[in-house]
């Protein structure tokens, strides 16, 4: 049976410290707990639809390290196909260091490590996946030559979430992006606006970035919900809400966006011809679930 979601894109081991808020710069606090986490936004994203039932690969670098080796292991377990999923000798495979205040805010210093290995061979070396799935998700946690080619060898649904943020995105990789998301902090750097918080600023960032050369767009905005629209939609971009979650239930929302990609992924593969609003509030009730628990992984939801 073929693939139905392929991942092109980072692994990292997460090192999360929970706070009581997070420290400002030269300050030194007293965490609660510490816990590592299998982590990284491209690794996420195949998880999160892998839990969803979808027929997931994914391409990505690892470090010889033990961290490597538990982390292919986990991603077997998690039933990825991990085919080309590499090892690299003299390489550390990517790690994360992430403080998480109690009331779910965060803020992450990632070395990336192997992930930046990642390179156009691998795309080539996987061309037959390439060739098999419907729906290639990417993100800008490896180097961004080897995403533009992997772009150019698919015909499916392409999503490319470019996280974390590149301050001069090539605009080749708005254009080659079927559909292009971002959080709301992504989408303010990236069309250089002061703040895109509410749903009318996201509905100014999309046209900006349809301007830029984006074919469809969602601009995430956390508990708001998702915003998207299409240089067809003629500047009637439409708000999808999230699931009301009262804030004494979000406990940390590492990786929500990333349950997001992966479970907007899963629907589109999984009903290709269906309307995209639909998979976007599907995904928005899997985002919304995985803030209520701690940790990225950990936190996405299983069917
Ligand atoms: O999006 C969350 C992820 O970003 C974490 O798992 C961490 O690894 C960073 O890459
Ligand atoms: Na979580």
């Amino acid at each position: 049976q073929s693939t139905e979601v392929l991942v092109f894109g980072s692994a990292i081991i997460d090192f999360i410290c929970y706070t009581p808020r997070l420290p400002k710069p030269g300050e030194t606090l007293h965490g609660h707990r510490f816990q590592t986490g299998y982590g990284g936004k491209g690794a996420n994203q195949c998880v999160a639809a892998a839990r969803l039932g979808s027929r997931t690969a994914l391409v990505a670098k690892l470090g010889t390290d033990t961290f490597g080796a538990d982390y292919l292991r986990q991603l077997r377990e998690e039933g990825i196909n991990v085919e080309h999923v590499q090892q690299l000798e003299g390489q550390t495979t990517g790690v994360a260091q992430i403080g998480v205040s109690d009331g779910g805010e965060n803020n992450i210093i990632i070395v990336v490590g192997a992930n930046s290995k990642l390179s156009s061979c691998d795309v080539a070396q996987a061309e037959a996946l390439f060739q098999e799935a419907k729906v290639l998700v990417c993100q800008l946690e490896t180097p961004i030559e080897a995403t533009l080619t992997a772009l150019k060898s698919f015909r499916g649904v392409s999503i490319v979430n470019a996280a974390p943020a590149m301050e001069n995105t090539p605009r080749e990789l708005l254009q080659l992006a079927g559909i292009f998301c971002v959080n709301e902090s992504e989408a303010a750097l990236m069309t250089q606006m002061a703040i895109v918080e509410t749903v009318e600023q996201a509905q100014t960032a999309i046209a900006k970035l349809i301007e830029m050369g984006a074919n469809t767009v969602i601009i995430t905005l956390g508990k708001l919900g998702a915003v998207f629209g299409s240089a067809e939609s003629k500047g009637a971009y439409r708000h999808v809400p999230a699931p009301h979650v009262p804030s004494e239930k979000v406990v940390d929302t590492t990786g929500a966006g990333d349950a997001f990609i992966g479970a907007l992924a899963h629907n589109i593969a999984r009903n290709p011809k269906g309307k995209l609003e639909d998979s976007i509030a599907a995904a928005c009730a899997v985002a919304s679930q995985s803030v209520q628990l701690p940790g990225t992984q950990a936190s996405f939801p299983r069917t």
